[in-house]
């Protein structure tokens, strides 16, 4: 359950250090945060600043080295994986900064597949597939597969994907990262209106057209928010 004016993510005092090869490398150095309900933060920052890992402690796919995250007030850590990997599927979008699309299956497979392990009985999946389709203007792309598509398709492809189960969180890593500026700004506009519709949503962008649509802008500099 979702109450009232509860942030749908808390993070509190978080670091997360990588070991590799013997050295520890501190990609976040005590992060404190928090993203409530229907709003648009956008993050910028320098390249390995931390940017993506911070997005993936927010949707619970990593957990952090210290101090907590909450995500819709559970602490992630606490959680078993089965639990967490639930509360994704059904609470949370990913548009990750590569690897969107599963290769071997069309659009609309796809953009089915969250459906299937949430188990939607199969009208609604059906309804809801034409609905996407529909929504991020792909119909006429439905049997393409992932390489089949242009940089932009691909984009709206895994935008769909991300809203299948009516995420109440979406995760947002550099999603026009490869893509002209004309779709880079139907992509920005695609996510101002999911945001109207209630979804809270968290952009990593370089693109300072696509960051001014965020109410709030945060950037990262070595681990850390500023
Ligand atoms: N799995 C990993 N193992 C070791 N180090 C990692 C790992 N993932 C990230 N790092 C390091 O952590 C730091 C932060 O990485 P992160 O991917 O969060 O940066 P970023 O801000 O998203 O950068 P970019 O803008 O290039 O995407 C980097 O120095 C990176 O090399
Ligand atoms: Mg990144």
């Amino acid at each position: 359950m979702i109450l009232m004016n509860e942030p749908i993510v808390q993070i509190t005092e978080a670091t997360r250090t990588y070991h590799l090869d013997g050295t520890a490398i501190s990609a976040l150095r005590g992060v404190t945060m928090e993203v409530r309900q229907e709003e648009f933060i956008s993050i910028a920052g320098p390249s390995g600043s931390g940017k993506s890992t911070l997005l993936h402690l927010m949707g619970g796919v990593d957990l952090p080295t210290t101090g907590e995250v909450r995500l819709f007030g559970n602490v992630t850590h606490r959680l078993t994986d089965r639990t967490l990997s639930n509360l994704r599927l059904l609470r949370v979008g990913f548009i990750f900064q590569r690897f969107f699309l599963l290769p071997m299956l069309t659009v609309e497979e796809n953009v089915l597949l969250p459906m299937l392990e949430a188990g939607l009985q199969a009208q609604r999946r059906g309804e809801r597939l034409e609905d996407l389709l529909s929504y991020v203007g792909l119909a006429h792309r439905r049997r393409h597969l992932p390489g089949q598509l242009s940089g932009g398709e691909m984009q709206r492809a895994a935008i769909a994907r991300a809203l299948a189960n009516r995420p109440h969180l979406l995760l947002a890593d550099e999603p026009t990262g490869e893509v002209d500026q004309q779709t880079g700004q139907q992509i920005g506009r695609l996510l101002q209106r999911i945001n109207g519709e209630g979804v809270a949503i968290v952009l990593v962008t370089h693109n300072p057209e696509l960051a001014a649509l965020a109410s709030t802008r945060l950037t990262m500099r070595d681990g850390l928010l500023s």
